[in-house]
């Protein structure tokens, strides 16, 4: 049975980057604490646990001297609460949303209004409301627009992982209905390539493995995706997922995986998926 990895898989620069700031950190501390998980894996979350990298809900949790901010943000006041305790930070902030928070204090500064395309619960559009004092707005589809009142000047941004095609129907509702309106794009390519590469793997093989937390939103959608083209598709966890049975009669076998799932697990599921002997039918 051949093995077929997609193009793009796992980790994105993000993710992989606050990870790795955060084992820095944890050289001669016991315990070092981040703001919140700092992925989306549980497997990934339990080794971090063992090496004494652990999630905290508020700052009232906080142990240790440590304390990372995970890749999706902070607020600002976040940020001084820390200092004012004296906690050591280590910001691992993604660069595209760091580069974000600036866009929203530009557009502040030069009077517009801030509108975030993507989800008002999500940890980067909070860190991001953060930044600016005043106003903003958080919407998720073209129709919200019409929620819009008249006299502000939209400055538009993106979550950085919304669906590029939904942010770009958003901006054309905006200029169909303001004259003066800022935009940048900051939607993270990372997504978008994970997204293509799985949709290329998925036409080229007969079973498709997504590997990934099950809560995980990005891996859901690689799934979403697979599934459309491929209707062999599995989301798994972890190798012991895999069925045998499944891969009756497969000729080849497609693995991607979302980028919250570390590189660890990925080739977890390829090793087993090596081991396994075809079987070309069911009923020899
Ligand atoms: Fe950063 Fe994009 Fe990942 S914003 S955290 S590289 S999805």
């Amino acid at each position: 049975m051949e093995i077929l990895r997609a193009e793009v898989l796992g980790f994105c620069f993000g993710v992989r980057r606050a990870i790795e700031l955060a084992e820095a950190a944890l050289c001669g501390e016991k315990v070092v604490n981040t703001l919140g998980p700092l992925v989306h894996n549980p497997q990934e979350i339990s080794r971090l646990n063992a090496e004494g990298i652990r999630a905290v809900n508020s700052l009232d949790e906080l142990e240790g001297e440590t304390a990372v901010i995970r890749a999706h943000g902070a607020r600002l006041e976040t940020f001084a609460q820390l200092r004012a305790r004296a906690v050591r930070i280590v910001d691992a902030t993604c660069p595209f949303v760091t580069k974000s928070q600036g866009i929203a204090q530009t557009f502040a500064l030069q009077g517009y209004t801030l509108v975030i395309v993507g989800h008002p619960d999500h940890p980067e559009v909070q860190g991001i409301l953060g930044y600016i004092r005043g106003g903003a707005y958080v919407i998720a589809h073209p129709e919200d627009v019409a929620g819009l009142p008249d006299d502000i000047r939209p400055g538009v941004i993106a979550q950085t992982t919304v669906n590029e095609q939904t942010f770009l129907e958003v901006i054309d509702t905006i200029a169909a209905r303001y004259t003066d309106f800022a935009v940048q794009n900051t939607v993270c390519s990372a997504t978008r390539e994970r997204q293509d590469a799985a949709r290329q793997l998925a036409t080229q093989v007969d079973a498709v493995y997504v590997v990934g937390g099950r809560h995980s939103s990005n891996t859901n959608r690689l799934a979403e995706i697979c599934g459309s083209v491929c209707p062999k598709t599995f989301l798994i966890e972890t190798a012991e997922e895999i069925d045998p049975a499944d891969l009756i009669g497969v000729d080849r076998v497609g693995v991607t995986a979302g980028a919250s799932t570390p590189d660890w697990l990925i080739a977890q599921v390829t090793e087993r998926l090596r081991k396994i002997e075809p079987v070309r039918t069911a009923n020899p």
